[in-house]
Protein backbone atom coordinates (compact mmCIF):
# COMPACT_ATOMS: atom_id res chain seq x y z
CA UNK A 1 0.00 0.00 0.00
CA UNK A 2 2.25 2.23 0.90
CA UNK A 3 4.27 1.95 -2.21
CA UNK A 4 0.58 2.44 -4.38
CA UNK A 5 1.57 5.32 -7.33
CA UNK A 6 0.12 8.53 -6.44
CA UNK A 7 -2.94 8.55 -8.48
CA UNK A 8 -3.69 12.07 -9.38
CA UNK A 9 -7.42 12.64 -7.64
CA UNK A 10 -9.87 10.45 -6.11
CA UNK A 11 -12.86 11.40 -4.25
CA UNK A 12 -15.84 9.89 -2.52
CA UNK A 13 -19.17 10.44 -0.94
CA UNK A 14 -20.78 7.63 0.66
CA UNK A 15 -24.21 8.31 1.67
CA UNK A 16 -26.15 5.73 4.43
CA UNK A 17 -29.38 6.18 4.80
CA UNK A 18 -31.12 4.78 7.34
CA UNK A 19 -34.56 4.52 7.61
CA UNK A 20 -37.55 3.28 10.30
CA UNK A 21 -38.85 -0.28 10.32
CA UNK A 22 -42.56 0.92 10.46
CA UNK A 23 -43.72 -2.41 11.34
CA UNK A 24 -47.23 -2.09 12.07
CA UNK A 25 -48.14 0.96 9.01
CA UNK A 26 -47.25 4.80 9.55
CA UNK A 27 -47.27 5.00 13.32
CA UNK A 28 -45.77 8.44 14.60
CA UNK A 29 -42.46 8.25 16.61
CA UNK A 30 -41.61 10.91 18.89
CA UNK A 31 -37.68 11.41 18.06
CA UNK A 32 -35.50 12.55 20.80
CA UNK A 33 -31.78 12.41 20.16
CA UNK A 34 -28.20 13.29 22.28
CA UNK A 35 -24.92 12.81 21.90
CA UNK A 36 -23.31 10.59 23.93
CA UNK A 37 -20.05 9.91 25.85
CA UNK A 38 -18.91 13.90 24.58
CA UNK A 39 -15.49 13.81 23.74
CA UNK A 40 -13.98 16.43 21.31
CA UNK A 41 -12.45 13.50 19.08
CA UNK A 42 -15.60 11.16 19.16
CA UNK A 43 -18.85 11.69 17.87
CA UNK A 44 -21.67 9.18 19.48
CA UNK A 45 -25.10 10.07 18.62
CA UNK A 46 -28.26 8.40 20.14
CA UNK A 47 -31.63 8.56 18.65
CA UNK A 48 -34.33 6.86 20.20
CA UNK A 49 -38.31 7.23 18.25
CA UNK A 50 -41.09 5.90 19.97
CA UNK A 51 -44.04 4.79 18.85
CA UNK A 52 -46.97 3.48 20.95
CA UNK A 53 -45.97 -0.34 21.23
CA UNK A 54 -42.48 -0.27 20.46
CA UNK A 55 -39.49 1.57 20.28
CA UNK A 56 -36.76 1.97 17.58
CA UNK A 57 -32.82 3.08 19.13
CA UNK A 58 -30.18 4.01 17.11
CA UNK A 59 -26.54 4.00 18.08
CA UNK A 60 -24.39 6.24 15.43
CA UNK A 61 -20.77 5.94 16.39
CA UNK A 62 -18.20 7.74 14.65
CA UNK A 63 -15.18 7.37 17.10
CA UNK A 64 -13.28 4.25 15.24
CA UNK A 65 -15.38 3.04 11.95
CA UNK A 66 -18.23 4.44 11.43
CA UNK A 67 -21.11 2.55 12.71
CA UNK A 68 -24.58 1.84 13.36
CA UNK A 69 -26.49 0.07 16.18
CA UNK A 70 -29.98 -0.38 15.47
CA UNK A 71 -32.35 -1.87 18.22
CA UNK A 72 -36.19 -2.16 18.40
CA UNK A 73 -37.31 -2.54 22.15
CA UNK A 74 -40.65 -2.30 24.22
CA UNK A 75 -41.25 1.26 24.70
CA UNK A 76 -40.09 1.21 28.47
CA UNK A 77 -36.60 0.08 27.65
CA UNK A 78 -33.83 2.17 27.99
CA UNK A 79 -30.35 2.28 26.56
CA UNK A 80 -27.04 2.66 29.38
CA UNK A 81 -24.17 3.28 27.47
CA UNK A 82 -20.91 3.03 30.00
CA UNK A 83 -18.73 5.60 28.60
CA UNK A 84 -15.44 4.61 29.48
CA UNK A 85 -15.79 1.19 28.80
CA UNK A 86 -17.47 2.05 25.14
CA UNK A 87 -14.59 4.28 24.55
CA UNK A 88 -12.03 1.08 24.76
CA UNK A 89 -14.78 -0.74 22.67
CA UNK A 90 -15.42 -3.35 25.81
CA UNK A 91 -18.28 -5.61 25.32
CA UNK A 92 -21.67 -4.91 27.25
CA UNK A 93 -20.64 -1.43 27.28
CA UNK A 94 -23.86 -0.80 25.94
CA UNK A 95 -27.05 -2.67 27.45
CA UNK A 96 -30.45 -2.09 27.10
CA UNK A 97 -32.95 -2.69 30.40
CA UNK A 98 -35.01 -5.05 28.79
CA UNK A 99 -33.61 -7.48 25.72
CA UNK A 100 -33.98 -5.63 22.53
CA UNK A 101 -36.78 -7.63 20.20
CA UNK A 102 -34.25 -7.18 16.99
CA UNK A 103 -30.94 -5.63 16.86
CA UNK A 104 -28.60 -4.78 13.94
CA UNK A 105 -25.88 -3.48 13.09
CA UNK A 106 -23.45 -1.89 10.59
CA UNK A 107 -19.81 -0.84 10.61
CA UNK A 108 -18.12 1.13 7.99
CA UNK A 109 -14.55 -0.91 7.45
CA UNK A 110 -12.89 0.19 4.24
CA UNK A 111 -13.02 2.73 1.79
CA UNK A 112 -12.38 2.54 -1.59
CA UNK A 113 -10.48 4.97 -3.02
CA UNK A 114 -10.08 4.68 -7.32
CA UNK A 115 -8.48 6.96 -9.59
CA UNK A 116 -11.77 7.37 -11.92
CA UNK A 117 -9.69 7.65 -15.42
CA UNK A 118 -12.56 7.10 -17.76
CA UNK A 119 -15.00 9.47 -15.95
CA UNK A 120 -17.55 6.48 -15.52
CA UNK A 121 -18.02 6.46 -11.93
CA UNK A 122 -17.81 2.35 -12.11
CA UNK A 123 -14.51 0.87 -10.09
CA UNK A 124 -12.21 -1.74 -12.39
CA UNK A 125 -11.08 -4.07 -9.89
CA UNK A 126 -8.77 -5.58 -12.94
CA UNK A 127 -7.02 -2.49 -12.62
CA UNK A 128 -5.55 -2.42 -9.02
CA UNK A 129 -2.90 0.08 -9.37
CA UNK A 130 -6.20 2.64 -9.76
CA UNK A 131 -7.65 1.14 -6.33
CA UNK A 132 -6.57 2.10 -3.11
CA UNK A 133 -8.21 0.82 0.30
CA UNK A 134 -8.37 3.51 3.05
CA UNK A 135 -9.25 2.66 6.99
CA UNK A 136 -12.19 4.47 7.97
CA UNK A 137 -10.93 4.87 11.70
CA UNK A 138 -7.45 6.99 10.10
CA UNK A 139 -9.89 9.81 9.25
CA UNK A 140 -10.28 12.53 11.99
CA UNK A 141 -14.34 13.04 11.64
CA UNK A 142 -16.05 15.93 12.99
CA UNK A 143 -19.34 17.02 12.61
CA UNK A 144 -20.99 19.38 10.42
CA UNK A 145 -24.96 19.32 10.40
CA UNK A 146 -27.21 17.86 12.50
CA UNK A 147 -31.31 18.38 11.23
CA UNK A 148 -34.08 17.30 12.83
CA UNK A 149 -37.82 17.85 11.77
CA UNK A 150 -41.19 16.48 13.32
CA UNK A 151 -40.13 12.83 10.97
CA UNK A 152 -36.56 13.04 10.10
CA UNK A 153 -33.08 13.11 11.52
CA UNK A 154 -30.26 13.60 9.74
CA UNK A 155 -26.13 13.59 10.90
CA UNK A 156 -23.68 14.68 8.12
CA UNK A 157 -20.11 13.82 9.27
CA UNK A 158 -17.30 15.40 7.57
CA UNK A 159 -13.43 12.92 7.72
CA UNK A 160 -10.33 14.38 7.23
CA UNK A 161 -6.48 14.25 7.68
CA UNK A 162 -6.24 10.92 6.68
CA UNK A 163 -3.55 9.55 8.60
CA UNK A 164 -2.36 6.17 8.70
CA UNK A 165 1.04 6.23 10.81
CA UNK A 166 1.82 2.49 10.71
CA UNK A 167 1.23 2.13 7.04
CA UNK A 168 2.49 5.93 6.30
CA UNK A 169 -0.23 6.59 4.49
CA UNK A 170 -1.77 10.26 4.38
CA UNK A 171 -4.47 12.25 2.49
CA UNK A 172 -5.07 15.74 2.05
CA UNK A 173 -8.82 15.07 0.97
CA UNK A 174 -11.99 15.32 2.99
CA UNK A 175 -14.91 12.37 2.92
CA UNK A 176 -18.37 12.98 3.70
CA UNK A 177 -20.90 10.91 5.09
CA UNK A 178 -24.33 11.21 5.92
CA UNK A 179 -26.78 9.65 7.76
CA UNK A 180 -30.58 9.82 7.72
CA UNK A 181 -33.55 8.51 9.47
CA UNK A 182 -37.13 8.89 8.45
CA UNK A 183 -40.18 7.91 10.93
CA UNK A 184 -42.86 7.93 7.46
CA UNK A 185 -41.72 5.36 5.77
CA UNK A 186 -43.64 1.76 6.02
CA UNK A 187 -42.80 -1.12 3.97
CA UNK A 188 -40.22 -3.71 6.24
CA UNK A 189 -38.49 -5.24 3.92
CA UNK A 190 -38.37 -2.29 1.28
CA UNK A 191 -36.42 -0.28 3.73
CA UNK A 192 -33.95 -3.24 4.93
CA UNK A 193 -33.01 -2.81 1.08
CA UNK A 194 -32.73 0.23 1.64
CA UNK A 195 -30.61 0.08 4.78
CA UNK A 196 -28.29 -1.93 2.83
CA UNK A 197 -27.74 0.17 0.18
CA UNK A 198 -24.52 2.59 0.15
CA UNK A 199 -24.02 4.57 -2.75
CA UNK A 200 -20.62 5.52 -3.48
CA UNK A 201 -20.95 8.48 -5.49
CA UNK A 202 -18.31 10.57 -7.55
CA UNK A 203 -17.29 13.97 -5.73
CA UNK A 204 -18.16 16.53 -8.71
CA UNK A 205 -16.36 19.66 -7.25
CA UNK A 206 -13.02 20.80 -7.40
CA UNK A 207 -12.34 19.67 -3.90
CA UNK A 208 -9.94 16.89 -5.13
CA UNK A 209 -6.91 17.72 -2.96
CA UNK A 210 -6.02 14.37 -2.56
CA UNK A 211 -2.04 13.75 -3.03
C1 LIG B 1 -50.43 -0.97 19.33
O1 LIG B 1 -51.05 -2.11 19.88
C2 LIG B 1 -52.46 -2.01 19.93
C3 LIG B 1 -52.99 -3.22 20.69
O2 LIG B 1 -52.38 -4.40 20.23
C4 LIG B 1 -53.01 -1.92 18.52
O3 LIG B 1 -54.39 -1.77 18.53
C5 LIG B 1 -52.39 -0.70 17.83
O4 LIG B 1 -52.77 -0.66 16.48
C6 LIG B 1 -50.89 -0.76 17.91
N1 LIG B 1 -50.34 0.46 17.39
C7 LIG B 1 -49.43 0.49 16.48
C8 LIG B 1 -48.98 1.81 16.02
O5 LIG B 1 -48.94 -0.54 16.02
C1 LIG C 1 -8.10 14.70 20.63
O1 LIG C 1 -7.20 14.62 19.55
C2 LIG C 1 -6.11 15.51 19.69
C3 LIG C 1 -5.28 15.47 18.43
O2 LIG C 1 -5.41 14.26 17.75
C4 LIG C 1 -5.30 15.09 20.92
O3 LIG C 1 -4.21 15.94 21.10
C5 LIG C 1 -6.21 15.14 22.16
O4 LIG C 1 -5.53 14.66 23.28
C6 LIG C 1 -7.46 14.32 21.94
N1 LIG C 1 -8.38 14.55 23.04
C7 LIG C 1 -9.03 13.58 23.65
C8 LIG C 1 -9.94 14.00 24.74
O5 LIG C 1 -8.88 12.41 23.34
C1 LIG D 1 -25.67 1.57 33.68
O1 LIG D 1 -24.65 0.57 33.69
C2 LIG D 1 -23.70 0.76 34.72
C3 LIG D 1 -22.61 -0.27 34.53
O2 LIG D 1 -23.14 -1.53 34.32
C4 LIG D 1 -24.40 0.64 36.07
O3 LIG D 1 -23.47 0.85 37.08
C5 LIG D 1 -25.49 1.71 36.14
O4 LIG D 1 -26.21 1.55 37.35
C6 LIG D 1 -26.45 1.58 34.98
N1 LIG D 1 -27.36 2.70 35.00
C7 LIG D 1 -28.65 2.58 34.80
C8 LIG D 1 -29.43 3.84 34.82
O5 LIG D 1 -29.15 1.48 34.61
C1 LIG E 1 -40.93 -7.67 21.87
O1 LIG E 1 -40.79 -8.74 22.76
C2 LIG E 1 -41.73 -8.69 23.84
C3 LIG E 1 -41.39 -9.79 24.84
O2 LIG E 1 -40.89 -10.89 24.17
C4 LIG E 1 -43.14 -8.85 23.27
O3 LIG E 1 -44.09 -8.77 24.31
C5 LIG E 1 -43.38 -7.71 22.28
O4 LIG E 1 -44.65 -7.88 21.65
C6 LIG E 1 -42.31 -7.67 21.22
N1 LIG E 1 -42.51 -6.48 20.42
C7 LIG E 1 -42.38 -6.46 19.10
C8 LIG E 1 -42.56 -5.15 18.43
O5 LIG E 1 -42.09 -7.47 18.47
C1 LIG F 1 -10.55 3.29 -19.70
O1 LIG F 1 -11.02 3.08 -21.00
C2 LIG F 1 -10.08 2.42 -21.84
C3 LIG F 1 -10.65 2.38 -23.24
O2 LIG F 1 -11.99 1.94 -23.18
C4 LIG F 1 -9.81 1.03 -21.28
O3 LIG F 1 -8.86 0.38 -22.08
C5 LIG F 1 -9.26 1.17 -19.88
O4 LIG F 1 -9.09 -0.10 -19.30
C6 LIG F 1 -10.22 1.98 -19.02
N1 LIG F 1 -9.60 2.22 -17.73
C7 LIG F 1 -10.24 2.00 -16.59
C8 LIG F 1 -9.46 2.25 -15.35
O5 LIG F 1 -11.40 1.63 -16.54
C1 LIG G 1 0.57 11.71 11.06
O1 LIG G 1 0.73 11.35 12.41
C2 LIG G 1 2.09 11.33 12.82
C3 LIG G 1 2.13 10.81 14.24
O2 LIG G 1 1.18 11.45 15.04
C4 LIG G 1 2.67 12.73 12.70
O3 LIG G 1 4.03 12.73 13.07
C5 LIG G 1 2.54 13.19 11.26
O4 LIG G 1 2.98 14.53 11.14
C6 LIG G 1 1.10 13.10 10.81
N1 LIG G 1 1.04 13.42 9.39
C7 LIG G 1 0.18 14.32 8.90
C8 LIG G 1 0.23 14.55 7.43
O5 LIG G 1 -0.61 14.93 9.60
C1 LIG H 1 6.36 8.52 4.74
O1 LIG H 1 5.93 8.97 3.47
C2 LIG H 1 6.52 10.21 3.08
C3 LIG H 1 5.86 10.65 1.81
O2 LIG H 1 5.48 9.58 1.03
C4 LIG H 1 8.03 10.01 2.93
O3 LIG H 1 8.62 11.24 2.58
C5 LIG H 1 8.59 9.54 4.28
O4 LIG H 1 9.94 9.26 4.15
C6 LIG H 1 7.87 8.29 4.76
N1 LIG H 1 8.30 7.98 6.11
C7 LIG H 1 8.55 6.74 6.52
C8 LIG H 1 8.92 6.58 7.95
O5 LIG H 1 8.48 5.79 5.77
Amino acid sequence: MVNMPRVPLISLLLFFSIISMDLAGPAKRTLHYEEQCKNQNWTTMYLRADGSNDTLHYLWDFGGKPSILMALTSPSATLNITCEDFLQRKINSVVFSENPNYTVGFILNKIIEFNDVNDTAVINLDNVANINFLMPEFFHWSRKYISMFDDSFGLDMEGNSYNDTAMNITRHGSIKLSVKYFAALKDYKENIEYFKNIIIQRHRSNERTLF
